[in-house]
């Protein structure tokens, strides 16, 4: 049986007239992944921050095991078991990764009792630390890139990197706040394997906008908006609330549908192409309203195909939204408008 590592009870924090977070509760339970989600600006980081100690609540409480930490700093938080990651990378580029990971395990040796022998060891030296560091690396997978330097690693790696700093803490709570954020396919897949590796030991609260991810992880979904929490429970009901797609979407929709939004024949898709009837003829074309058309735009970077057909048009007056997920070619379809990478076939002007 499961047992609940966190409980917070009717979170608020309040920036002068706005509410960020409003009256949020959250039970934390070990072995299993707790993911919130919603959109930007909803308040997701800052219930991570309240949780971590790192922004202080207005009111309500937070218990962590049987500790009430509603008012603890962040490194006595820390110190009780919960370890955290930030929405935007946090190590030390110009160390290694195992530098990073030894330095963080070393900040749990500080809390040991003086030991005059100790003191005037190299830290370097310190059995108990090596060990905590080296496991941690091994459980995120980064012990081959132990001497690399980490402002050198791949995106990727420096997101592993910094849970492994995490887990040299020997958190028993993982608070991790978009931590596929800006991954490609394939970075995506070895964390969120790397997230079920860590599940059995911990309890684990991650904010994402990874759509794949969210419903490969998750135990239990919240969604936010606007600081309150609109929904909350198994990830399939959630998925079928339309108020959530509604949210998401701006309007009441089916969240199926557009999922297919890209698709050529959908007459709801903003990036499908117009009708031929109201498309210009030329290269210079008949209307002078029409300031952007792509037609069947391909973009490769070396062997990978990225964009494939892609079709649209944009007028005078007009915005449009591009969605997708991570990895989806949304970047690499506006540097190929822009002409920073070559289109491989395709027209546009
Ligand atoms: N320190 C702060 N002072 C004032 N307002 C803040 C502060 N931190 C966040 N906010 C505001 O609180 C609201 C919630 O922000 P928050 O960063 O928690 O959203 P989020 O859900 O994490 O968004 P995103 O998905 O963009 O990361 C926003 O309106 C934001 O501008
Ligand atoms: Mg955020």
């Amino acid at each position: 049986m499961s047992e609940v590592l966190l409980s917070a009870k009717n979170l608020t924090k309040r920036f002068g007239g706005l509410a960020a977070v409003n009256d949020v509760s959250v039970d934390l339970w070990r072995d299993r992944i707790h993911v919130v989600i919603g959109p930007n600006g909803a308040g997701k980081s800052t219930l991570t921050n309240l949780l971590s100690g790192d922004l202080p609540p207005t009111s309500g409480s937070i218990t962590l095991g049987t500790h009430d930490i509603t008012s603890a700093a962040p490194e006595q938080i820390s110190r009780r078991g919960l370890g955290r990651s930030y929405q935007k990378t946090n190590i030390f580029l110009p160390f290694t990764v195992w530098e990073n990971v030894r330095l963080a395990a070393q900040s749990r040796a500080a809390q040991q009792p003086f030991n005059p022998v100790r003191w005037l060891q190299s830290a370097r030296h310190d059995a108990a630390v090596n060990e905590r560091a080296e496991k941690a690396l091994e459980l995120a997978g980064l012990t081959a890139r132990r001497d690399f330097i980490a402002g050198a690693a791949s995106h990727g790696e420096q997101r592993q990197l910094e849970i492994a700093m995490t887990l040299a803490t020997d958190p028993q709570v993982l608070l991790l706040d978009e931590p596929l954020a800006g991954m490609g396919v394939a970075e995506a897949e070895s964390m969120v394997e790397l997230l079920l590796r860590l599940k059995p030991h911990h309890a684990m609260m991650l904010v994402e906008h990874d759509i794949d991810a969210i419903f490969a992880l998750a135990d239990h979904l919240t969604v936010m908006v606007n600081g309150t929490v609109i929904a909350s429970g198994e990830p399939a009901a959630i998925r079928a609330d339309r108020g959530v797609q509604a949210a998401y979407l701006g309007r009441n929709t089916d969240m199926a549908t557009h999922a297919n939004a890209n698709r050529q024949d959908d007459p709801n898709n903003p990036l499908a192409p117009r009708s031929h009837n109201t498309a210009p003829t030329t290269r210079h074309g008949h209307d002078p309203d029409l300031l952007i058309h792509a037609i069947d735009l391909h973009t490769y970077y070396g062997a990978s195909h990225i964009l494939k057909g892609v079709n649209f048009q944009v007028r005078r007056g007009e915005t449009i939204g591009l969605m997708g997920r991570n990895g989806m070619g949304k970047s690499t379809l506006l540097k190929s408008i822009m002409g920073l990478v070559k289109p491989g076939a395709a027209a546009c002007w």
